[in-house]
């Protein structure tokens, strides 16, 4: 079932109130989101580290791959194109990198700073096929448009 976006962000964004550190508040969405939904079975961020490269930040679930590069799997199309990656099955997603064998589908969403450039993605992976529809896409970027905004550099 779909969470209720709209309580989940004002309880994240009450959790992190007076909290500026970056590394918090990842972990902390992740936490939130996590555990919010039957759905989600890997939630977590990974970080614009150096010029077309991601590492893995906070998560909640199994290992997470710890680098991706812009040009490989839906991490890294979210972070070269700056647009929410929705794929409904991974498997016809080219260059879809499978961390984890279980999962099926999953939604990438961009954390760009005031300028518009991406410097975290949102990855949330599902074990079920097409988990993730366009009321998933419109909460989670607004939870991240709230983050770019709050924690952008
Ligand atoms: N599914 C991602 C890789 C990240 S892990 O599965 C946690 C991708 O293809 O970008």
């Amino acid at each position: 079932m779909t969470p209720d976006y709209d309580e989940l962000h004002s309880r994240i964004r009450h959790l992190l109130e007076g909290e500026d550190d970056w590394v918090s508040a990842m972990a902390t969405v992740a936490c939130e989101l996590h555990h919010s939904d039957d759905r989600f079975h890997w939630t977590g961020f990974y970080r614009v580290v150096s010029e077309r490269m991601l590492a893995i930040g906070p998560y909640q679930g199994s290992h997470g791959c710890l680098r991706i590069s812009f040009d490989r799997g839906v991490c890294g199309a979210a972070a070269r194109t700056g647009e929410t990656q929705l794929v409904e099955d991974v498997h016809a997603f080219e260059g879809h990198i499978a961390c984890s064998v279980t999962t099926q589908s999953e939604i990438v969403v961009p954390v760009k700073d005031e300028e518009g450039e991406v410097f975290a993605v949102l990855d949330i992976d599902s074990d079920l096929p097409a988990a993730f529809d366009e009321r998933d896409q419109e909460g989670l970027e607004r939870i991240c448009g709230w983050l770019g905004e709050r924690y952008g550099r």
